[in-house]
């Protein structure tokens, strides 16, 4: 509940409560779980890779974070079912999930089967479906509300490239499923928001898109940041920062909603 005298460092304080990145492995998802340990969470990476978690959590808990790494396939109903009792055994409760994985393979339409399609919405669109399911109900449980943010992208609003079909419909899907979660949590005072970031440097986006020698992606890369109204790439903290605001007490009253975080790409 927000009372307009509480301390503003009380406001972002996210001690004693536990929080679940997928993805967290690396990218924009270590980026978030950094923060959220920053600012008191206990965290846990759930990552298909899960040497790339390990390590990850490692390096975090060497700089006095509590976070822990355990190696989950989202699309896998068993392995999120077990991620989550994993937290709760670990953490004690969940009161944050960010649903951060996600894949972005580019294939034209007319080389793309119906596998490749459902490869990715599996994994970015029933995948925030599936572990939001179970976590929702240990939420519920205990009483004392809860944040889920997902991690859409500027795709769900605006195709802003080819052979994205697939990523652009899960992303679209993630939206839709954020405003339908918010409507049916907000009286458990779950607040389910999303974020649509451009395009941010990651070692996934990098390898997607510009540091290729292949000539036509280099051109559409510098016309996608031509377009950049703040003239750069995104760093995977911009998003990060923009996840720790709407975990926080900060974003007390906001819910069904979709943070752009784009450098101005939209508007250009
Ligand atoms: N980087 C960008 O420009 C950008 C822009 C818009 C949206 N996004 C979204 O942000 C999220 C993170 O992107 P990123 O660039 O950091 O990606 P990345 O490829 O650098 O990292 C993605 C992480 O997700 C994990 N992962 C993949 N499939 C998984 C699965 N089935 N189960 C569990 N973990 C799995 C990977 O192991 C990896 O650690 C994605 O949802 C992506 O769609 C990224």
């Amino acid at each position: 509940m927000a009372q307009d005298n509480t301390p503003l460092k009380n406001l972002i304080n996210l001690a004693g409560k536990g929080a679940i990145v997928t993805g967290g492995a690396r990218g924009i998802g270590l980026a978030i779980a950094r923060r959220l340990a920053e600012a008191g969470a206990a965290v846990l990476l759930a990552d298909i890779n899960a040497g790339e978690a390990k390590k990850a959590s490692n390096e975090l808990t060497s700089q006095g974070y509590n976070v822990l790494s355990l190696k989950c396939d989202v699309t896998d109903e068993a392995d999120v079912r077990n991620m989550v009792a994993g937290a709760i055994r670990k953490l004690g409760s969940i009161d944050i999930l960010v649903n951060n994985a996600g894949v972005y393979p580019r294939k034209p339409l007319d080389e793309m089967t119906g596998e490749d399609f459902e490869h990715v919405i599996s994994v970015n669109l029933t995948g925030t479906f599936l572990c939001s399911r179970y976590v929702i109900p240990e939420m519920i449980k205990k009483q004392r509300g809860g944040c889920i943010i997902n991690i859409a992208s500027i795709e769900a609003v605006h195709p802003s490239s080819t052979g994205m079909s697939a990523y652009d419909a899960s992303k679209g899907g993630v939206l839709m499923l954020t405003k339908s979660m918010a409507r049916e949590l907000g009286p458990h005072d779950i607040r389910v928001n999303a974020i649509a970031p451009g395009a941010i440097k990651t070692q996934g986006i990098l390898s997607h898109t510009g540091v290729s020698p292949d000539r036509n992606q280099l051109k559409e890369l510098k016309s996608f940041m031509s377009r950049m109204a703040l003239g750069r790439m995104g760093d995977a903290d911009d998003v990060a920062r923009v996840v720790l605001f709407l975990a926080s007490d900060l974003a007390s009253y906001i819910t069904g909603d979709l943070i752009v975080v784009d450098g101005g790409y939209l508007v250009s």
